[in-house]
């Protein structure tokens, strides 16, 4: 469960109020997808609730904990995949993978196990054992997203995860989502792919200027809208300035 309460957060000593009086609540086990235009604050919020970024007011629990005076408690329940896919460019894959293990305490065959798991399945095998800067953009999303997974976190936080991968591992992604979520896991993850949105959470959000511009299900988000035809259609209308 992810709780956020009246977050704030400026840059520049407030010449920039990039999430103003965000409020919003995600249940575990529910696909939460986070909307919005070009900066209109989703990485700013996703920082804040990772753990990167402190808000400017406001709190935000993870699991009922407070993510500021328990933040390393709520950080081992965490697994975050950033959106630019910047990582440990002279380690090899596996040795980026067993790091992971590392600092989330997973080891012996369970490590093994998972590992295998995802890298079979993003097709990395081979790759792990070069150094990561050798890799594809996608290569470096797969990676990541191979890290946060084999994590198993009862909270999962992806910025824009879709940029950059095949068809085919995208595909897997979304299985991988909805398998978290089955669990009991919490997801909340932003993208820009509307047809992905719509399809795969069951609620969205939608930030616009740092202000919740909507908040439901599809079924809830077409009452608001005008043009109810598509969720690209709802979203132009609900972020028009
Ligand atoms: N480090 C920073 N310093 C100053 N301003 C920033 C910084 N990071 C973000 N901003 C500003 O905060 C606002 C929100 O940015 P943010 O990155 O959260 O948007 P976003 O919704 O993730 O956008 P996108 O869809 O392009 O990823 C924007 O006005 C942006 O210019
Ligand atoms: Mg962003």
């Amino acid at each position: 469960m992810i709780e956020i309460e009246h977050v704030s957060k400026s840059y520049n000593k407030g010449a920039v109020r990039a999430v103003d009086d965000l409020s919003l609540t995600v249940p575990p086990g529910e696909i939460f997808g986070f909307l919005g235009p070009n900066g209109a604050g989703k990485t700013t919020t996703i920082k804040m609730i990772v753990g990167i970024l402190e808000p400017d007011a406001g709190t935000i629990r993870i699991n009922g904990l407070d993510s500021r005076a328990e933040a390393l408690r709520c950080k081992a329940m965490t697994a975050y995949v950033p959106d630019e896919p910047e990582i440990y460019e002279r380690l090899k894959g596996i040795e980026f993978l067993n790091f992971i293990g590392d600092v989330y305490g997973i080891d012996g065959p369970e490590r093994r196990r998972r590992i295998e798991r995802w890298i079979e399945a993003f097709e990395l095998t081979r790759a792990v054992g070069d150094p990561i800067q050798t890799y594809s953009h996608g290569m470096r999303q797969k990676i990541i997203l191979t890290a946060a997974l084999m994590v198993k976190p009862r909270v999962l936080i992806l910025d824009e995860p879709m940029v950059g991968l095949d068809p085919r591992s995208s595909h897997l992604l979304k299985e991988a989502m909805r398998e978290h979520c089955a669990g009991g896991g919490t997801l909340f993850f932003s993208t820009h792919i509307m047809e992905i949105a719509e399809r795969l959470c069951d609620r969205i959000g939608i930030i616009r200027k740092g202000r919740l511009a909507a908040l439901g299900t599809m079924a809830e988000l077409r009452d608001q809208a005008k043009d109810k035809a598509s969720l690209e259609n709802i979203f132009l209308e609900l972020t028009e300035s």
